[in-house]
């Protein structure tokens, strides 16, 4: 019986990786062929592994032979009851089965708040959206009240966590270090972290963006590089404070500078060739109408949506405005 399993899991995981190859399948098909026979293996490590460094690549993004597959995830901060969140998930999902074709070229993801994970985790299990966790503690389990551990989020079917976001660094007060230390423990528990990095509009106005930027980064690198991360295991995120749920854009060109200059950055620290695999994406007022100009930027590989995802018809609209997908 056990034997059985494990062929069926391995057959499984090879036609996974023929379809996904191919381009005949979507992974959305794929998930509801694995979770038709083998949910199990669905909240496995190995598994996840695997399906990383699958949804990592993308054949076609922008001209790249082998480049990055675009991310792009929405952000509700604490913003809905039960009720809410299953009808604003039902909807996104309903119009992301709708666009199963296109939907191949970009990976959709919601962070709900902490509540509403355990109801969409049934619900959305083998879907084309995955979860993601606003924030975890660095610490296993223990005597930490009001705390969420990285396991946690997994038992409830997260795949990501957000670590680092400007409102937590400003209201509870998590600095760089900390930040590190979090994305080590999402590593360790088997997340995929995604670190924001941004500067105030101070810091900005003294032109000190990029000495900020890469002291935010070089807290989450020196960590990533001692758990031996991969290229698939970490998404880092762009959002200038000042631009985030002020209808500010940054422009095209300071978000191309600070996404150029992380690249490079993560090139002197881990090699171009990693490097180049690494998703960078950009938050801070996405709407509808400015998205497509953003995502056509060379090292912008997708978005973090705060406002914008919170109505479905926005959210998908954004998802749409990715060039590869329209
Ligand atoms: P807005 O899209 O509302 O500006 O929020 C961005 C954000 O903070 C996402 O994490």
């Amino acid at each position: 019986m056990f034997s059985l399993f494990i062929h069926a899991w391995t057959n499984s995981l090879i036609l996974f990786f023929i379809c996904d190859l191919q381009g005949n399948f979507t992974d959305f098909a794929l998930f509801r062929l694995l979770k038709a026979g083998f949910l199990i293996r669905m909240h496995s490590l190995p598994y996840m592994y695997l399906a990383g460094v699958v949804n990592s690549f993308d054949l076609n993004r922008k001209g790249i032979s082998m480049g990055r597959r675009a991310l792009i995830v929405g952000n509700w901060k604490m913003n809905g009851l039960i009720e809410i969140t299953r009808g604003l998930a039902g909807d996104i999902l309903a119009g992301l089965t709708n666009r199963e074709k296109k939907r191949m070229m970009c990976e959709v993801v919601i962070c709900p708040p902490f509540t509403g994970l355990y109801n969409l985790s049934e619900f959305l299990a083998g879907s084309a959206l995955k979860l993601g966790g606003q924030n975890m503690s660095e610490y296993t389990a223990g005597a930490h009240t009001g705390e969420i551990s990285g396991i946690m989020l997994r038992n409830v079917g997260c795949w990501y966590v957000l670590l680092g976001h400007s409102e937590r660094r400003a209201d509870n007060f998590e600095d760089n270090d900390q930040v590190g230390r979090k994305t080590a423990a999402a590593l360790r528990d088997g997340l995929v972290p995604i670190v924001c990095l941004g500067e105030t509009l101070e810091e900005r106005e003294q032109s000190r963006t990029l000495e900020v930027i890469e002291a935010q980064l070089s807290a989450v690198l020196s960590e990533f590089s001692a758990s031996k991360g991969k290229s698939h295991q970490l998404v880092l995120a762009y959002e200038p404070v000042w631009a985030i749920g002020t209808g500010k854009n940054a422009t095209p060109e300071q978000v191309q500078e600070v996404h150029a200059f992380i690249r490079k950055l993560l090139a002197d620290a881990l090699g171009a060739e990693f490097a180049d695999k690494i998703r960078i994406l950009y938050g801070g007022s996405v709407k509808p109408d400015n998205a497509e100009k953003l995502f056509r930027l060379d090292d912008v590989d997708g978005g973090l949506i705060g406002g914008a995802s919170l109505n479905a018809s926005d959210f998908l609209a954004i998802i749409d405005a990715y060039p590869n997908n329209l």
